[in-house]
This record gives C-alpha cells, sequence and structure tokens, in this order.
C-alpha cells in the first residue's frame, strides 16, 4: 500500500502537469508518487481504473507509462484541487495505491 507519510519519507523531485512527483524515480521502471492532496503510487497502481469511474469531480486522468511493470498507464490526479473528500478512490483501488490527505 501507498505510504500515508509519503511526504515525510521522500522527496519532492519533480512537477507534472501542476502537481508535485515525490521520488525516487528512474523511468520508466520506478516512477514514484504524483500529487499531495490526493497522491497514487504508481509504482503500485495496476490501471483497475475504478478511482476514475468512480471519483464523482474527475479529479484522475489516464496517462501513459510504457515499460512500466505494473501497467502501462496510471491514474494521474490531474486535478487534485477539485477533491471533496469522499474517499470513494481510497476505499475502491485493489491495490491501496492512493492516499487521500482529508486532515
Ligand atoms: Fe475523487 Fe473522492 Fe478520491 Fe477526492 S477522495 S479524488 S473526490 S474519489
Ligand atoms: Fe490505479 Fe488503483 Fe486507480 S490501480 S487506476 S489507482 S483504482
Ligand atoms: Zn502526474
Amino acid at each position: 500500500a501507498i505510504d500515508p507519510q509519503f511526504h515525510e519519507n521522500r522527496d519532492q523531485v519533480d512537477e507534472h502537469e501542476g502537481h508535485s512527483v515525490w521520488g525516487p524515480v528512474d523511468e520508466p521502471e520506478e516512477l514514484g508518487i504524483h500529487g499531495t492532496h490526493v497522491a497514487v503510487d504508481f509504482d503500485l497502481c495496476i490501471a483497475d481504473g475504478a478511482c476514475l469511474e468512480d471519483c464523482p469531480v474527475d479529479v484522475f486522468e489516464w496517462v501513459e507509462t510504457p515499460g512500466h511493470p505494473e501497467s502501462e498507464e496510471k491514474a494521474d490526479p490531474a486535478n487534485e484541487a477539485q477533491c471533496i473528500d469522499c474517499m470513494l478512490c481510497v476505499d475502491v483501488c485493489p491495490v491501496d495505491a492512493i492516499d487521500v490527505d482529508a486532515g
């Protein structure tokens, strides 16, 4: 499962479409965590798609990740600022790749 303390245990190494990327990153096999309020561990995501289907405010968008061992696309928290903290995505992800800081 995604480390809920990732913002303490990892370094912000990049930005992508306006959100942070938390390393380590070593493309294409290691992609890190995308997002902060809505964080998706790209190295765990298997492209199940439940988060895209269930998010009521369309926070997620697919991004292509060719060459990654788990899946060749990932759910990117492209619109994390729209999140209403419903926690549905956290509940439905089969590999617990998503952390939402509803603090
Ligand atoms: Fe969407 Fe709810 Fe997940 Fe926020 S917590 S990203 S609103 S499904
Ligand atoms: Fe990936 Fe989990 Fe969504 S596997 S596509 S983050 S439901
Ligand atoms: Zn991203």
